[in-house]
C-alpha cells in the first residue's frame, strides 16, 4: 500500500466519522481542575438536559427558545458572556464550567450545580464541538486581576469619578438602576432589546458575585451585548476603585456603602450629581 492510498483511506475514514457524529464535527476534550471531560459523554447529557433550550444543533433554537428572553446561547457562534479572557477571545474551560454551575440570574438558564463536576466537564467538551473555532483557536490569555486595594473613601470617590468619566451612567443610569439615557436603545441582536444591569436589584451578576468577578466583568466586557470591555482604558488599580464604587450602588450593607453613606451625609453640599451635566465625584 502506498502512502497516498493510506492517506486517502484515512481521509475517507475521517469523513465517515464526521458524518456519524453530526452535528458535532470535532471530538473535543475539556480540562477543568484535575478532570478531563469528553464530548462523547457530554453529548448524552446535553441531549437530556440542554437540548430543549440550546437545540440539537447547539444554535440556541431548542423547542422552548421561542418563549425565552434573553434567548439561549447559540454555541455555533462561540461568543460567550462570562470569560476571564479578553473581549473577542474564547473563554477557558473553567469559565464555561463556572457558567454552567452558576446559571444566569434573571434568565431561564438554570444552575446545574446538581450535576457532578465530571458531568459538567463532559458538557463543556461537547459545547466546544458546535463551533470550528475550538478546533483552531485557544482560549484568550487570562486577564490579570492584581490583589485588591484597600477599601477607603478615596477609592470609592475615585471610582465614582470613573463611573462618570467612562460613561457607565449613560447605560446603567446615574444611580445604577439600568435606566440611563441610552438604555432603551440597546439590543443584543436584531429585534432583541437588552437592559443594562440594575445594581439595586440584588447581589449577584450573571458572571459571578465577588469583587474579583466584578473587576473581571468590566475588564472583559459582556461579549454579544452592548456592554463593552474597558481593559484598554482603565488601569488595574483604578479598576479596583470602580469596583468599590459599584458596591455602593447595591442595596447591601458593605464596607463600601457604609463609607459612602457617612461621606454623603457629611459632605452633601460638595457632591456633584452623576450624569450629563456633572463633573462626577467631588
Ligand atoms: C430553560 C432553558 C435552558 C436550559 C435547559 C439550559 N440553558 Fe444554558 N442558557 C439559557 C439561556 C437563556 C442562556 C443565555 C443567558 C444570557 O444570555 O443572559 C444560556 C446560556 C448558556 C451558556 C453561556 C455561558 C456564557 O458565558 O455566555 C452556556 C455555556 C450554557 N447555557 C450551557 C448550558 C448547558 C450545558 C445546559 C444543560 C446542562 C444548559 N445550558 C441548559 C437557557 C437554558
Ligand atoms: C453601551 C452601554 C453600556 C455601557 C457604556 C456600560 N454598560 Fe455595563 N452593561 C450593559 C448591558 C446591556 C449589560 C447587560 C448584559 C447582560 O445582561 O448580558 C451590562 C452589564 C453590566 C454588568 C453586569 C454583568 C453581569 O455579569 O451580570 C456590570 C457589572 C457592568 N455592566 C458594569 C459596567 C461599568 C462599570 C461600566 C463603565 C465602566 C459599564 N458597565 C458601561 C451596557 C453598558
Amino acid at each position: 500500500m502506498t502512502l497516498t492510498s493510506i492517506l486517502s483511506k484515512l481521509t475517507l475514514g475521517a469523513a465517515i466519522l464526521l458524518l456519524a457524529d453530526s452535528p458535532s464535527n470535532f471530538a473535543q476534550e475539556s480540562h477543568v481542575d484535575h478532570l478531563t471531560g469528553s464530548s462523547g459523554s457530554g453529548k448524552q447529557l446535553y441531549r437530556r438536559y440542554c437540548v430543549g433550550c440550546h437545540g440539537p444543533q447547539g444554535d440556541g433554537n431548542g423547542e422552548n427558545a421561542q418563549w425565552i428572553d434573553p434567548k439561549p446561547r447559540d454555541f455555533t457562534a462561540a461568543t460567550f458572556k462570562c470569560r476571564s479572557t479578553p473581549t473577542g477571545t474564547l473563554p477557558t474551560d473553567e469559565d464555561l464550567d463556572h457558567a454552567i454551575q452558576r446559571g444566569f440570574v434573571t434568565t431561564n438558564m438554570p444552575s446545574w450545580n446538581p450535576l457532578t463536576p465530571q458531568q459538567r466537564a463532559d458538557l463543556v467538551a461537547y459545547i466546544k464541538t458546535f463551533s470550528a473555532r475550538w478546533a483552531s483557536e485557544k482560549a484568550g490569555a487570562l486577564i490579570h486581576v492584581p490583589p485588591e486595594t484597600a477599601v477607603t473613601i478615596q477609592s470609592v470617590l475615585h471610582g465614582r469619578e470613573l463611573f462618570q468619566k467612562m460613561e457607565c451612567w449613560k447605560c446603567h443610569g446615574p444611580a445604577g438602576h439600568g435606566d440611563g439615557p441610552s438604555a432603551s436603545t440597546l439590543t443584543y441582536s436584531k429585534d432583541n432589546p437588552i437592559r443594562p444591569y440594575n445594581f439595586s436589584t440584588g447581589s449577584r451578576f450573571k458572571c459571578g458575585e465577588t469583587n474579583g468577578d466584578l473587576y473581571r466583568i468590566f475588564m472583559t466586557g459582556v461579549d454579544g451585548t452592548p456592554m463593552p470591555s474597558f481593559a484598554d482604558v482603565i488601569q488595574p488599580n483604578d479598576a479596583w476603585d470602580l469596583v468599590h464604587f459599584l458596591r455602593t450602588l447595591q442595596a447591601l450593607s458593605t464596607a463600601e456603602s457604609a463609607l459612602w453613606k457617612k461621606y454623603a451625609i457629611e459632605h452633601a453640599a460638595e457632591i456633584k450629581p452623576i450624569g450629563p451635566n456633572a463633573g462626577g465625584g467631588r
